[in-house]
């Protein structure tokens, strides 16, 4: 192979999914210098972090051009939907994430129901509406539960599971009177209920070239045994093996394909992330949404599935020469559980100082995202979702077990989170 010279890298984002693709950058022989823009109290410790407006596309190409950066990588969906990406490919600056028409599979969720329909690819029955009184009337005549869904970029809290007549009504008036979520709500998705599990497939795409990293499966409920209110995701693991050899097949079959060739029909040259959140149906598996960007926490749980260096990967799709063949996965299984700040995903506690393990065991990690670095060194929480302890083993209850050994080493005041990640799979291993 011809000696390639090394690239600065500008990674855009501050929670822990972006420390996650931090870790993989530091890891790559591809890479020179990382910088952070905005990053988080963890990722100061590893990395140059710029407070810039990462969703103001002229404000990221000035940085890219300060620093000489010969790669961005985006983690979070606002800047793509704000076309981030756009004005950096215009000006010759590769770059890991969709342009703005691709980003809109995430930010518009109107728009995504209509790009499955038309492309014939499994979801659930839907209806749009603009107006606050015709939507009204279609849920006085529909069935229960039914799903209410702002079609805009709600921050993951756009969706109401009504089980009542009187809830759908009252989620209707929420976001299309009340306009709790703002514009998003301004356009509203009324869904037919999926009775499944769940599970998310993220996939690293390049025009119609793509890979599919192994299935994982969130945990969106703050409670364990799934219960209470949802939040960003209190932990994941990968492979699920709720995606078994059967679903994956009818996935890439029903799902990807019709999917990456509707896009390129479109006139849309897709090339980054792109995540299929599917239900896994009696009738098999259905879409449940699309995301432009690697979930959080599930970016943290696949990114150390990948044998061969992601930045590489992620350098030849924003250039265009991706083959998927190129690409050799890790075996074995890795989980992350999340510690979250006193009081999330309500009110949260912030500013409290956190006492980290000095040592870890091998095949552990721990990542940042709700974290801020003190004058004195120290690291405080600054948001909900604290830090991730991030554990690999050879079967999903080893890593688990191990992961759980470190939790316990990590200490903030308010501190909480769920001791039952992988439960799922873990329940049906037992039973075999
Ligand atoms: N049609 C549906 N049937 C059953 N559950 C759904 C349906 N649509 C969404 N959900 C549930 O609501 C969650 C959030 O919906 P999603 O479309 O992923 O929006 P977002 O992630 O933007 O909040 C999903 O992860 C799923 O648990
Ligand atoms: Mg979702």
């Amino acid at each position: 192979m011809a000696l390639q010279e090394k690239i600065d890298v500008l990674i855009l984002g501050s929670g822990g999914r972006e420390h996650a693709l931090l870790k993989a950058c530091l890891r790559s022989p591809r890479v020179g210098k990382v910088r952070v823009a905005p990053g988080n109290g963890g990722m100061a410790l590893e990395a140059e972090c710029l407070p810039v407006d990462v969703a103001d596309p002229a404000a990221v190409l000035a940085l890219v051009r300060r620093t000489g950066s010969g790669l961005v990588i985006v983690g979070p969906e606002v800047p793509l939907a704000a076309g981030v990406v756009d004005v950096l490919e215009d000006a010759g600056v590769p770059a890991y994430g969709p342009r703005a028409a691709g980003a809109r599979l995430e930010a518009s969720k109107a728009f995504t129901k209509d790009f499955l329909f038309r492309h014939g690819v499994p979801t659930a029955a839907s209806a749009t509406f603009t107006a606050l009184e015709p939507a009204l009337a279609h849920v006085r005549g529909g069935p229960v539960p039914v799903v209410i869904k702002a079609s805009g970029l709600a921050a993951g809290k756009g969706v109401v599971i009504a089980t009542t007549h009187a809830e759908a009504e009252a989620a209707l008036r929420d976001m299309m009177g009340a306009k709790v979520f703002g514009a998003a709500g301004d356009e509203v998705v009324v869904e037919e209920f999926m009775q499944g599990e769940e599970a998310s497939i993220m996939l690293m795409v390049c025009g119609e070239e793509y890979l599919m990293l192994p299935p994982s499966q969130d945990h969106k409920r703050v409670g364990e045994g799934d219960t209470g209110p949802n939040t960003g995701g209190m932990g994941a693991y990968a492979p699920a093996d709720v995606v078994t050899p059967e679903v994956e097949r009818r996935v890439r079959q029903e799902i990807i394909e019709p999917t990456l060739r509707g896009l390129r029909q479109d006139g849309v040259d897709y090339r980054g992330t792109l995540y299929v959140g599917i239900m896994v149906t009696a009738q098999g598996p259905k879409v449940v949404e699309f995301n432009v960007r690697f979930g959080d926490p599930e970016c943290q749980v696949l990114m150390p599935s990948l044998e061969t260096d992601p930045v590489a990967i992620m350098e030849s799709i924003a250039r265009g020469t991706f083959k998927a063949s190129s690409v050799r996965l890790r075996p074995g299984s890795t989980v992350i559980v999340v510690l979250a700040a006193g009081g999330y995903p309500g009110e949260i506690r912030k500013g409290d100082v956190i006492s980290l393990p000095g040592r870890l065991p091998a095949d552990v990690d721990i990542l940042h995202a709700g974290t801020v670095r003190l004058a004195d060194g120290s690291v405080a929480t600054s948001g909900g979702r604290v830090l991730g302890v991030v554990a690999h083993g050879p079967d999903l209850r080893s890593a688990v077990r191990l992961a759980y050994e470190v939790v316990p080493l990590i200490k903030f005041e308010g501190c909480h989170y769920r001791r039952d990640i992988g439960h799922r799979q873990l329940r049906r291993e037992s039973a075999r």
